[in-house]
């Protein structure tokens, strides 16, 4: 459930039509909605209160905003990130050091020091040659660093294949057959309390029977590595629960999933912890846009074009993803359009042959759930800026995130004298 709905005719965000932000923000917009952030999280962390143990970090890749962090902070979430630049933003964000969890393959040297710097509750270490690397610097520090290992499962998400993390040719972890023998390795070495394990295998998960699988080969890796003798005190098991992008459509709960959880995890006397991203922010966002006009010719669907596109919104151009398209004032009519942005590639293309709210030039429009993996992964590609974000809370609005113009970029951009 979320809280962008009609009334009387006209797209709310919570008690705010979404036409008065356009009027002060201008298109295109990304607009979250506090009531649905809070909902969720609280719907998320509800459900896994019947775990004895539980830490929960937000993937914050899914929304790193800092209103949005804050949010989460207020909630009791820590932060689970994946470079120098997230881990700055959760601290930033008012983040114990404490509640992070650094994850991640392709850590830097400095992203290393950057996290015992700040004292985090966790890495989670991709490979032994990770691992190593973390000793060193940690043991030079004369600090011990707190970790988990991630293991690769080799177990199908069935999610799509970009969004697939747990399968053997995955970049992911350490294969799960070799894992004792690493763990107990680079438990040996000073500098590293190794104190768990960690699993994530993809997202936008929508059966539980994946994870299932993952967690009961964890299970026993738990009690193979107990019986070689290394102390486990934490599971980490990733994120991945997916979300509805279509009216309609009914996914399995976050009590559903937790009840699964505790079935297989009965027996790990272990602190749980979680990763969720899209579960708790996806459905609490659209992105707000105009239609700049309506292109007819003969023998097809029109093509509605909009001020956003792939550069702003990048999830349909990338993995084929679906958004829910809706007029912001319907006007009852339908028509069966294709709607694609204004940038000069065919992959700009948000849907084809579908039938949406009859819009016209000048109309507002939204693309729902883009609460998770929207304006963080958008580009300038084309030379436009990056895309404004809202917040909004009851009637009271708030920008999060300055819309960054175009001049803004180039003036980063340097012209060498010897090219005079
Ligand atoms: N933990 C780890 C280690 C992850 O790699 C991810 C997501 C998460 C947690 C959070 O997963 P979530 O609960 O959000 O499913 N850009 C893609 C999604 C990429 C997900 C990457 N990893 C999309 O737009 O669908």
């Amino acid at each position: 459930m979320d809280h962008f709905q009609y009334r009387d005719g006209v797209l709310h965000a919570e008690d705010l039509p979404l036409s008065a932000i356009a009027d002060a923000v201008g298109t295109p917009v990304y607009i979250y909605s506090r009531a649905t952030l809070e909902r969720h999280a609280r719907t998320f962390a509800q459900a896994l209160s019947i775990l004895p143990r539980v830490h929960i970090a937000f993937a914050i890749k899914a929304n790193p905003n800092l209103a949005v962090l804050r949010l989460m902070r207020r909630e009791g979430f820590g932060a689970d990130v994946v470079s120098g630049g997230e881990l700055a933003r959760a601290l930033a964000a008012g983040m114990p050091a404490q509640d992070i969890v650094f994850s991640g393959v392709g850590k830097t040297h400095a992203e290393m020091i950057q996290g015992l710097e700040a004292g985090i509750g966790q890495f989670n270490l991709e490979s032994e040659e990770e691992g190593i690397e973390l000793a060193a610097i940690a043991a030079a520090r004369g600090q011990t660093a707190h970790c988990a290992l991630r293991v690769n499962p080799d177990v199908d998400a069935r999610t799509h294949a970009k969004i697939s993390t747990g399968k053997a040719e995955n970049k992911f972890g350490v294969p799960i057959d070799r894992a004792v023998e690493i763990y107990t390795r680079l438990a040996a070495l000073p500098g590293l309390d190794m104190r768990g394990v960690a699993v994530h295998i993809g997202s936008q998960l929508v059966e539980l029977e994946p994870f299932e699988i993952a967690f009961e080969k964890v299970g026993a890796l738990i009690a193979d590595l107990r019986a070689a003798g290394q102390s486990v005190t934490h599971a980490d098991l990733g994120g991945g629960l997916g979300i509805p992008y279509k009216a309609g459509e009914v996914f399995r709960t976050p009590a559903e999933y937790a009840m699964m959880v505790a079935r297989v995890t009965k027996d790990w006397d272990v602190t749980l912890m979680f990763e969720p991203g899209r579960v708790i922010c996806g459905n609490a966002g659209v992105l707000l846009t105009r239609v700049i006009r309506v292109k007819r010719s003969s023998n097809q669907a029109p093509f509605v074009v909009v001020d956003a596109a792939m550069n702003d919104l990048a999830r349909p151009a990338m993995y084929g993803a679906w958004h829910d398209f809706d007029a912001v004032e319907p006007r009852g009519e339908k028509m069966t359009a294709h709607i694609v942005g204004p940038i000069c590639e065919t992959g700009d293309t948000f849907a084809m042959n579908r039938e949406i709210d009859a819009v016209a030039t000048g109309d507002l429009a939204v693309f729902r759930s883009a609460g998770a993996y929207g304006a963080t992964m958008a580009s300038s590609y084309n030379s436009r800026g990056f895309v404004a974000e809202v917040m909004v809370d009851g009637d009271k609005w708030a920008v999060v995130a300055d819309r960054i113009e175009p001049a803004a970029i180039s003036a980063a951009e340097r012209v060498p004298n010897w090219l005079d």
